[in-house]
Parts: structure tokens; sequence; C-alpha cells
């Protein structure tokens, strides 16, 4: 459905309702409901089959939404004034009487908030109230979708707003401050350098061993129905391969980025496995090495739990 006025508000008035809606944001596509209803929130843990443990991205419509729902560190306002509105989600204490369903937060004491810019989203936060719970609209484990044809195919029966490809391609960066530190808990749209930039405090990629981590993380992630290997070479028989830069082997499927640029590799990475993921044409799917610095290291995070979910 396109974006229409009509559409829109056709959308927020069964978001009212408490049913779901498909809609874009700058990064990927997700799968809103409103944040105050238990039922809206039971529903999108079902449709997505994702566990109930891991807790929902709350997306609100200003600074000051935000600044009522959680309480922000000097370190988090930082980060949020020079990236909101945009691909930025920050896990802060929950505040006391938030008005958001324990369901959207597994019964965590911290939430999960995003400001995005995308103004088909920010326009149902207006006319819904907000705020919206959205989490990346795919089957809980499955590839990621970056245009309404992949969230449509995930939830046929559900309306779904097509906003086009999604510019970033890659979901939001998550951030958390702990003891000095900015976490990055999930890699994603803004890389570790951007944020550098704009902290005054280190960053770093939060791991396992750091014991700050995000509820979701160690599950099956990005998985195409085939195979997948990365930091490839060249295609095994019958394997898909997915090149990166000038010198791709001959038998390259599709470039991600013929010129070699992270950004344009990360708003390809999550169509082309899409389009790649063909069981009837394709072993599986080999993927060229990508230099872990800026975006690539997020776009290496996606590769990687692909990799580790892939069926053996
Ligand atoms: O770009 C995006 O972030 C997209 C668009 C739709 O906004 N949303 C998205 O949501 O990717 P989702 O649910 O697929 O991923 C949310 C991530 C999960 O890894 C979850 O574990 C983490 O955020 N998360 C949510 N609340 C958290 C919390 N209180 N503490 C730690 N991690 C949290
Ligand atoms: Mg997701």
């Amino acid at each position: 459905m396109k974006p229409s006025p009509e559409n829109i508000y056709d959308a927020a008035q069964r978001l009212k309702r408490e049913e779901l809606v498909v809609f874009p944001t700058e990064t990927v596509y997700g799968l809103g409901g409103i944040a105050s209803s238990d039922a809206a929130v039971k529903a999108i843990y079902a449709a997505k089959g994702r566990p109930a443990y891991n807790p929902l991205i709350v997306h609100v419509q200003s600074q000051e939404e935000a600044a009522a729902l959680g309480a922000f560190p000097e370190e988090i306002k930082q980060a949020t004034e020079a990236f909101w509105p945009g691909p930025l989600t920050v896990v802060v204490p929950l505040k006391n009487g938030a008005p958001l369903s324990p369901l959207a937060t597994a019964g965590l004491k911290t939430v999960a908030l995003r400001f995005s810019k995308n103004p088909v989203l920010l326009e149902l936060l207006r006319q819904t109230g907000g705020p919206l719970v959205a989490p990346s609209a795919n089957r809980s484990g499955s590839l990621t979708a970056t245009s309404a044809a992949h969230a449509q195919k995930y939830f046929p029966n559900l309306m779904v707003l097509d906003g086009g490809e999604t510019e970033i391609g890659l979901e939001s960066t998550v951030i958390t401050h702990q003891k000095g530190l900015l976490h990055i808990l999930r890699p994603g749209a803004i890389s570790k350098e951007a944020l550098e930039e704009k902290v005054d405090i280190p960053v770093v990629f939060s791991s396992k061993e750091k014991k700050v981590t995000s509820p979701g993380q160690t599950d099956r992630h990005y998985a195409p129905s085939i195979r997948m290997r990365m930091d490839a070479r060249e295609p095994l028989k019958g394997e898909a391969f997915l090149g990166f830069g000038k010198h791709a082997p001959e038998h390259t499927t599709l470039n991600l980025s013929p010129s070699g640029a992270l950004e344009e590799a990360a708003k390809n990475l999550f169509s082309f496995l899409h389009t790649l993921d063909n069981p009837h044409r394709y072993s599986g799917i080999a993927v060229a090495p990508i230099p872990n610095t800026g975006l690539g290291a997020s776009i290496n995070d996606r590769l990687r739990r692909a990799c580790q979910s892939s069926p053996s």
C-alpha cells in the first residue's frame, strides 16, 4: 500500500484498535503496534515467533517523549543530540509509571528507545499519539526486510505501508552507558567511529565476556534458508557468490558494491541475500571478505550471525 494520506490514516486507525501494521523506517521495515497495549505487544511476539525474553524497541516522536519514558545519562544525551532523529537506539533505565506494556520491555528495568526520522512513521506516531513498539518486520531468525515485498512475504495478512527500499538497509545501532563506557549492544547503521566523534567517553563493542549484552543477541539471526559462508575468495560448485569491490572473481553472482563503498554494501546486503536465498538455484551463498571498519563492522556482525545460524 502506498503511504498516501488515506492509507496512513487507515493504518493509524488500525494501530489505535491495537492491530499491527508494517511500516518503513530509514533502517529497515518495522512490525508496529501501540506500545501501551498488552494485546498489540503479544500479537507482535506471536507474529514474529519471537521469544518473550527479547524486548522490543519503543519508537518515539520527540526527545521530550523519550525523556518521559527513560532516564538519560549525560553520555547518552550526547549521542542522541548528535544522531536523533536517526538510526540510533538507546537502552536507558525505564522511568516509573511509563505508559508501556511490561511485555514490551520483557519485564526489564531498562527500555530501548528510538526516534526515527522516517516521515511515514512520524506521521503514524502523531496520529496515534504513540509511542509505538516495532521490531524488525521479519520472522524471528530470518533475513531482515528492507522492502515492503520482503515484509509482505513474512506477514501476508497485515497492512504494509510501502515506503520503497529503505535508505540504510541495516538495523539501528543499539547502545547503552555503563561504568564510563558507551557499549554498542548491536552494531548497526551508525558506526563505532561515528559515535566516537560525538561522545566524550570510550566506545566499545559489547561482548558476552564483558557481560553487557542484549537479551536477543545470542539467538538464531538473519539467516537465509540455504547454507552461508563468509570471507570466501570464490564460489564452490553450486554456490552463489556475493562479491564486494573491484576485484570480484569471475563467477560473482551479485556485487554488494563494485566500487567498494561500505554504505552501498549495507544498503544492498539484505536485499541481495533475499534474492540469492533460492534453494532451487543455489546450494549455498559464499560472501567475499568485507573490510571490518566503519559500517563494515556492522555488515560483518550480520554475516557472522547468519553463517552461525546456517543450516548445516
Ligand atoms: O532499525 C531498527 O532498530 C529496527 C527498526 C524497525 O526500528 N528495529 C529492530 O528491532 O531492529 P529488533 O526488535 O529486531 O531489535 C531490537 C534489539 C534486539 O537485539 C533487542 O534484544 C535489543 O534491541 N533490546 C531491546 N530492548 C533492550 C533492552 N532493554 N536491553 C538490551 N537490549 C535491548
Ligand atoms: Mg530484528
